[in-house]
């Protein structure tokens, strides 16, 4: 249960961000169902899927959220990004916009962990006034295993495990955006980098779970 400290259960939540149509839905359906369609709707809002996996012989659980990439959703899912402690940021190597875009994809993200870590900021002087007041040893500390309770600001102190995902590299007859780019994007943002196909299934798998095993 989650009130012992360091309890034995680990869950993660993950997101999955990217431009519409670049196959962020097919790679989690990949992942988790050994899904694809060819045919798939766009996702409207956000989704999300469990997957368990073990991890040094303790169950691992990652909440993965899909969510929409349509610019008129974006208001919406960017407040699911909240909580999350690993992103997938994808494109697709065969339409450059969609890599132009990861720039942006970034920002939102660290938008949202900038709000997070300043709201935790605020929560823990106010607590550690209250807290003072009735003197309590550690205010800090308990307000930690309260916040991370609620799962709501677990790990909003840790660093984010973050990939950029070039899928569709089926796709190389019409690739439009080369591996090297992809990788010099990811070094220069600290990102992990790896390419994908959701259709014929490369690496799905291994991204994800690097993803997951980072965070562990
Ligand atoms: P939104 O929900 O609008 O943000 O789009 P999405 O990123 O979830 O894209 P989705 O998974 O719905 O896939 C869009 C289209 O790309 C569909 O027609 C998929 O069949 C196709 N697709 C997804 N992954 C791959 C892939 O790895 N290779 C190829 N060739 N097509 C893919
Ligand atoms: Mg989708």
């Amino acid at each position: 249960s989650s009130d012992e400290e360091g309890g034995e259960e680990y869950l993660f939540k993950i997101v999955i961000i990217g431009d519409s149509a670049v196959g962020k839905s097919n790679l989690l359906t990949r992942y988790a169902r050994n899904e694809f369609n060819l045919h798939s709707k766009a996702t409207i809002g956000v989704e999300f899927q469990t997957q368990s996996m073990e991890i040094d012989g303790k169950e691992v659980k990652a909440q993965i959220w899909d969510t929409a990439g349509q610019e008129r959703f974006r208001a919406v899912t960017s407040a699911y990004y909240r909580g999350s402690v690993g992103a997938l940021i994808v494109y697709d190597i065969s339409r450059r916009t969609t890599f132009d875009s990861v720039g942006r994809w970034l920002d939102e993200l660290k938008k949202v962990y900038s709000s997070v870590k300043g709201l935790v900021f605020w929560l823990v002087v106010v607590r550690s006034e209250v807290a003072m007041g009735a003197c309590q040893p550690s205010p800090v500390v308990n307000l930690k295993r309260e916040l991370t309770m609620d799962g709501y600001f677990a790990h909003s102190d840790t660093t984010v495990a973050r990939m950029l995902v070039g899928n569709k590299c089926d796709l190389e007859n019409i690739r439009d955006v080369s591996v090297e780019e992809g990788k010099s994007l990811a070094e220069a943002e600290g990102l992990f980098f790896m390419e994908t196909s959701a259709l014929d299934s490369t690496n799905v798998k291994k991204a994800f779970e690097i993803v997951i095993r980072e965070i562990y």
